[in-house]
């Protein structure tokens, strides 16, 4: 029997690009600190602003007003988004959350802990393809509405949402539109400022 292995589950990780490796083992050996302002410093700032930029264009998004932030992955950016909701929704006057029975359970996780934490958190259901219900979402949203949170493309069954059509919907209720594109990076194209939404997440792995 052969030994030969066919890797075929590309949407958990994916194997390192030779170029990424490549340029990740270079750049280990810009150690500077990033915000010091000695030439080795400014080195590690340009190389981190590259990658930025980079990934910016990736996603149609325009990085000079730091609005692409780096994180461990989409876990982390995930949590990120509906911990910054834990703090809007105990200040402000919005606290409800419409998410999707579908999402990653780092998503599904978090938004269990905001429903522990008194937050009217709902769990929208999808039909046979994946696809949430537009009726339902617009039944649910209203003027306590704080996110919307939908992901692009399902992990598992590989199902994309109309991310436009639902970020209009938020809007205009006021609400905050997040969409976990962490297996839409790369894979299908992706423009957050024509989605128009307040927070999109992603994950450099599943590239
Ligand atoms: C849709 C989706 N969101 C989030 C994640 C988590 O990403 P990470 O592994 O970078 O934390 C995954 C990983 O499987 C995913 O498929």
């Amino acid at each position: 029997m052969s030994n030969r292995i066919v890797y075929m589950d590309y949407n958990a990780t994916t194997p390192l690009h030779p170029l990424v490796k490549e340029l990740m083992i270079r750049e280990l050996d810009t150690y500077a600190n990033a915000s010091s302002m000695h030439e080795l410093g400014r080195r590690a700032r340009s190389a981190i602003e590259d990658a930025r930029s980079k990934v910016g264009m990736l996603i149609g998004e325009d990085t000079a007003h730091n609005s692409l932030i780096f994180t461990s992955g989409g876990s982390e950016s995930n949590n990120t988004v509906f911990a910054t909701m834990f703090h809007l929704g105990r200040s402000g006057k919005r606290n409800k959350i419409i998410t999707t029975a579908i999402e990653h359970p780092c998503v599904l996780n978090a938004a269990m802990w905001l429903q522990r934490e008194g937050f009217p958190v709902h769990f929208l259901k999808v039909d046979a393809h994946g696809k949430i219900d537009m009726d339902e979402l617009e039944s649910l949203l209203d003027d306590s509405t704080l996110l919307v949170s939908v992901m692009t493309a399902n992990n598992e069954i590989g199902t994309i949402q109309d991310i436009k059509r639902i970020a209009e919907l938020a809007k205009a209720k006021g609400a905050l539109m997040h969409t976990d594109a962490t297996q839409a990076a790369g894979k299908i194209p992706l423009n957050v400022k024509a989605l128009d939404v307040d927070y999109a997440t992603l994950s450099c792995h599943k590239i």
